[in-house]
């Protein structure tokens, strides 16, 4: 079966709730057109459902930007995946900056990805090496241990839900992005091979991976017309709806059916 192209815009701490609702309304006219493409965006808590609801007459879909594992409990200011049932489809799990700064682990990463199947979550699970690592060559083994620990007792039943995002972290944010040939040979080449040898090839060949970091329109095409590459996790072009929907068409133009 063809994987369906997925475009999320990840938001980060961007857009107050006035602005992250009128960015929808002025979106969802833009990209109507282009339904072979999988929509989302991914905005703050506070705005989540606000433009949940804004969007219910669309195909566009609606992600957090995280999740804590417990379903209550005495966390103060984390959202549990209960809270976010009925409002989010998709949730970014283990994005770089989660890892960097909130000190979120493989460990964490796979309690999450757990956690948010239970609730009926999508997990977008976003793995990368750091620039230090990719220049001493341990890419691969950076990239397939953090697939390998997110997934750990996850079953081949649930992989159909998950989305993988390759986001090298030197690309992220920094305007540098990595050639359509790397992120092609990481995501066909270690991310596939790291599936298969977990679930099998069908499997494998299944799951829907999205590359991450520096994302924009005229870069798009390079990764669309990778044979592996099934759509972008976007930051900063995803913060205007006209890069954001240049993003989704080039996808449909590339790879909607
Ligand atoms: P960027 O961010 O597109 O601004 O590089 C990507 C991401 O962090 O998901």
């Amino acid at each position: 079966m063809a994987r369906k192209p997925i475009i999320a815009g990840n938001w980060k701490m961007h857009k107050t709730l006035t602005e992250s609702v009128e960015f929808v309304h002025e979106l969802v006219p833009l990209v109507a057109e282009f339904t072979g493409v999988e929509q989302v965006v991914c905005p703050t808590f506070v705005a989540l459902a606000a433009v949940a609801d804004a969007l219910q007459d669309s195909d566009i879909g609606v992600g957090a930007q995280s999740l804590h594992w417990e379903a209550q409990g005495a966390f103060t200011s984390q959202i549990s995946p209960a809270m976010l049932q009925g409002i989010a489809e998709y949730v970014i799990i283990g994005h770089s900056e989660c890892r960097a700064y909130l000190h979120e682990t493989d460990e964490m990463v796979n309690k999450k990805t757990k956690a948010a199947l239970a609730y009926n979550l999508k997990p977008i699970i976003a793995v990368g090496e750091s620039n230090e690592q990719n220049e001493a060559g341990q890419t691969q083994t950076v990239v397939s241990g953090q697939i390998r620990a997110a997934l750990d007792g996850i079953d081949a039943a649930n992989m159909q839900h998950i989305i993988i995002a390759y986001e090298p972290i030197w690309a992220i944010g920094t305007g540098k992005n990595a050639s359509g040939a790397i992120a092609e040979s990481i995501i066909g080449g270690t991310i596939r091979t790291t599936l298969s040898e977990l679930y099998g090839d069908a499997i494998a060949q299944s799951v829907r991976i999205q590359y991450g970091g520096s994302v924009k329109p005229d870069n798009m095409a390079e990764y669309m017309s990778q044979p592996n590459i099934d759509g972008a996790l976007v930051g900063g072009a995803s913060l205007k709806t006209d890069s954001f929907a240049a993003l989704i068409q080039i996808a449909q133009e590339q790879k909607g059916s």
